[in-house]
């Protein structure tokens, strides 16, 4: 996590109100429309030496609360990049990203490190697991920086860990979890803050089939109860399970389409042979 800020030390519920209250009218209602995240002509632009890297040129979309998009695109296409600028990780080089309101251009890195901590969770493909802290402790981190207390943070990271039906592995170690187990962790860690967005980058590159379509079924499960969730993946077969699908070639936006039938990811592990991917204890 990169959060450096205690929501006591800096005011965390007033100062995201303050930020948000920016968009507010005169009579205190809100003014902006539904779009949870609103993009405008996003471009992304590194530079290495004299060399400039065009890795976004122009990504204009919504997304709405209670969406599940897929994007994808080809090696390069600039999916990581757009996912970090999502994530209040990177900042664009030019346009304009409105998160639930919040003008995320015009934040401090502070106010940026406040947005992630209580807005986004994170899951990456490479787990980003501590290797020598238990399942539950590794669940535990994000909350260090919120100052919960030591009660209610090993409550709600056994919450997380039982939603993604890991009750049962708490003290086990990296090393003893299987990827999907593993994986599994990395989810209930982007959960336990309760985020109303989480950002996935390629969460299933690491797993087999079946357990990638397991890690899809949490997935859809947490989008069921209301969470908005963007998922990068080069897999096609994984995308179905989404409900959009946007695809990035050479830093734009190629197609995007809603798919109004997504596959029901419980139903498809009905048809698919069970592998026992038990670690030995
Ligand atoms: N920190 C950086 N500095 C310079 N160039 C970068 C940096 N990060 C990404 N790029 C370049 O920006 C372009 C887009 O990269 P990005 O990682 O967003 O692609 P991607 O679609 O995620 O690819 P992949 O599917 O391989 O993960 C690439 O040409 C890449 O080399
Ligand atoms: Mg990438």
């Amino acid at each position: 996590m990169n959060s450096i800020l205690s929501p006591e030390s800096c005011g965390i519920n007033s100062d995201l109100e303050k930020l948000s209250g920016v968009e507010k009218n005169s009579s205190g209602q809100n003014n902006a429309n539904d779009s949870l995240i609103k993009i405008d002509h996003l471009v992304k632009t590194y530079k290495m030496g004299d060399v400039e890297v065009h890795a976004l040129r122009g990504v204009s979309f919504n997304v709405s609360r209670g969406e599940f998009v897929a994007i994808m695109g080809a090696s390069g296409s600039g999916k990581s990049t757009f996912m970090n600028i999502l994530g209040c990780l990177d900042k664009p080089t030019k346009g304009t990203y409105l998160l639930d309101n919040i003008n995320v251009g015009n934040l401090s890195r502070d106010e940026l490190a406040l947005i992630r901590n209580k807005k986004l969770g994170f899951v990456f493909q490479g787990f980003n697991l501590l290797s020598r802290t238990t399942a539950l402790e590794n669940v535990e981190l994000p909350l260090f920086y919120n100052s919960t207390s030591t009660k209610l943070r090993k409550e709600k990271s056994i919450e997380a860990l039982k939603k993604v039906g890991l009750a049962e592995r708490i003290y086990h170690y990296p090393n003893q979890l299987s990827g999907g187990q593993q994986q599994r962790v990395a989810i209930a860690r982007a959960l336990v803050n309760d985020p109303s967005i989480v950002l996935a980058d390629e969460p299933t590159g690491n797993l087999d089939s079946r357990t990638s379509i397991e890690v899809m079924e949490i997935f859809q499960k947490l989008n069921e109860q209301g969470i908005t969730i963007i998922l990068v993946t080069h897999e096609p077969d994984i995308a179905l399970f989404t409900k959009r699908h946007i695809v990035f070639r050479d830093g734009k936006i190629k197609s995007d389409k809603s798919n109004s039938e997504p596959k029901n990811a419980t139903e498809e592990l009905k048809t698919i042979p069970s592998v026992d991917d038990e670690v030995e204890e």
